[in-house]
């Protein structure tokens, strides 16, 4: 089969290097890709948002199946244009995708089909969200209904806060049109888990439990960011609150979307918050987390391309999936000044030795070579991914991997998988 993944982070980098390993695959490519896929997978300077030139490649390279990897081109579609010219694809229809694109259709379909997620309401006028706010506790949490790159969730402690935070989003636009809408919620308290289900419309397949750390710095202080490190499987995820959730929120989702005329296929992503044992929905994302597909993939032992193209052809029933009894760890290393301003193209040495180590793999997110320097180009730039007897077995061999490389450049959290530590 000849491959296209399309994307340029840690996750799509994960996705190639189980994709190539697949005896099936028998040409990889990806779009635009990075400086680490480029050492497995021939990159194609391509936008993801090109869904003309995705096209257009497909068709002149004989694409067999094309993975894509985040949200702003399944949103805007490029799963339908290349349905509608006969290429199969792993992610979800525009419609469907809405379960992301849109805050307000998922909370909606939440309300109506009855699965458990915060209190909430949708306003398109800042004086009426305003009035809402003062009927409700005083944590409260605002959000703009559109895709603002994981920026347009603002936690608001009282409610002076919280009006700043609607005229932020309404008035000023901080977001553009993401902010025509916002949405009030009900502050959650709890611990947070990613679960993750590859789905084919029909049927689902629950995959391994991660957990994500989405502060910049230690102890989960600092700006959220796109999430700082990740490991799995999560402990908060045993075989109850497995069958819990699935019972809970991925079945009935999956029925719900079928039953709203844009069935989902690809993978289900359910944020949740756990409290006294009990799962409530924070968001549906309609594709991988990054950092968690990269320790998805570093413990998944089955063939990962038979399980994505089965979502596609609607045969997931077929497909068992089995992983590594191992904990996987991942430590993400940032360019200095992530989140907020970074300067582009800081020198990143000694990769090698790091991905040498036992049990290691480096994924490349923001990198880019510039002759033969490895050059950091990005915000989040690499996913030191560690396999380990326990987690703090795979805390201990990624840290002395991310020891080993030399970029004084960047930075990185020092206390990744905290939470199973502390258990
Ligand atoms: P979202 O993009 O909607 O997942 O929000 C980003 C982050 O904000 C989540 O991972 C949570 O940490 C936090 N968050 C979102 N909604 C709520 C809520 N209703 N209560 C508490 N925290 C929330
Ligand atoms: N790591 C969280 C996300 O990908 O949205």
């Amino acid at each position: 089969m000849k491959v296209l993944v399309v994307g340029s982070g840690g996750r799509e980098h994960a996705l190639c290097w189980a994709i190539s390993r697949s005896a099936k695959c028998k040409k990889l490519y990806a779009a635009p890709g990075n400086a680490g896929i480029s050492q497995i997978a021939e990159c194609v300077d391509i936008s993801v948002m090109d869904d003309a030139g995705i096209l257009e490649f497909c068709k002149s390279e004989k694409i067999d199946f094309v993975v894509i990897g985040p949200e702003a081109p399944l949103v805007a579609g490029l799963a339908d244009v290349l349905a509608q010219a006969g290429i199969k694809s792993f992610g979800p229809s525009a419609d469907a995708a809405q379960i992301e694109g849109s805050k307000g259709f998922m909370k909606d379909l939440m309300a109506k089909y009855g699965i458990p997620t915060a209190a909430y309401g949708r306003f398109n006028e800042p004086d009426a969200a305003k009035e809402y706010i003062l009927r409700l506790e005083e944590k409260v949490v605002v959000k703009a209904d559109g895709l603002a790159a994981g920026k347009g969730v603002i936690l608001c402690h009282n409610k002076n806060e919280a009006y700043a935070a609607i005229d932020h989003l309404m008035t000023e636009r901080a977001f553009g049109f993401a902010g025509d809408e916002v949405l009030i919620e009900e502050f959650m308290e709890g611990e947070e888990v990613s679960f993750f289900a590859l789905v084919d419309g029909k049927h689902a397949i629950a995959l391994a439990s991660a957990q994500d750390h989405k502060a910049a710095f230690d102890g989960d202080t600092g700006p959220n960011t796109g999430g700082m490190g990740a490991y799995s499987p999560a402990p908060i995820v045993d075989a109850a609150m497995h069958d819990k959730i699935m019972e809970i929120v991925i079945n009935p989702t999956i029925k719900a979307m079928a039953d709203e005329g844009c069935p989902f296929t690809g993978v289900l992503f359910a944020g949740l918050m756990i409290s006294d044992g009990e799962p409530r929905v924070l968001e549906f994302n309609a594709r991988f987390g990054d950092p968690e597909c990269q320790v998805l993939m570093a413990r998944m032992q089955s063939d990962v391309l038979d399980a994505l193209v089965a979502c596609s052809d609607g045969t997931l029933d077929k497909i068992n999936i089995s992983w590594s009894d191992d904990t996987a760890l991942t430590v993400v290393m940032a360019t200095n000044g992530y989140p907020g301003h970074y300067d582009k193209g800081s020198e990143i040495k000694n990769i090698a030795a790091a991905d040498a180590m036992d049990g290691v793999n480096v994924f490349h997110a923001g990198t880019k070579y510039d002759g033969e320097r490895l050059t950091a180009v990005g915000g989040r730039v690499l996913g030191i991914t560690a396999m380990g007897k326990s987690v703090l077995n795979a805390q201990t061999k990624a840290y002395k991997a991310v020891d080993a490389i030399d970029w004084p450049g960047g930075f990185c959290r020092r206390d990744i998988g905290w939470r199973a530590l502390k258990r």
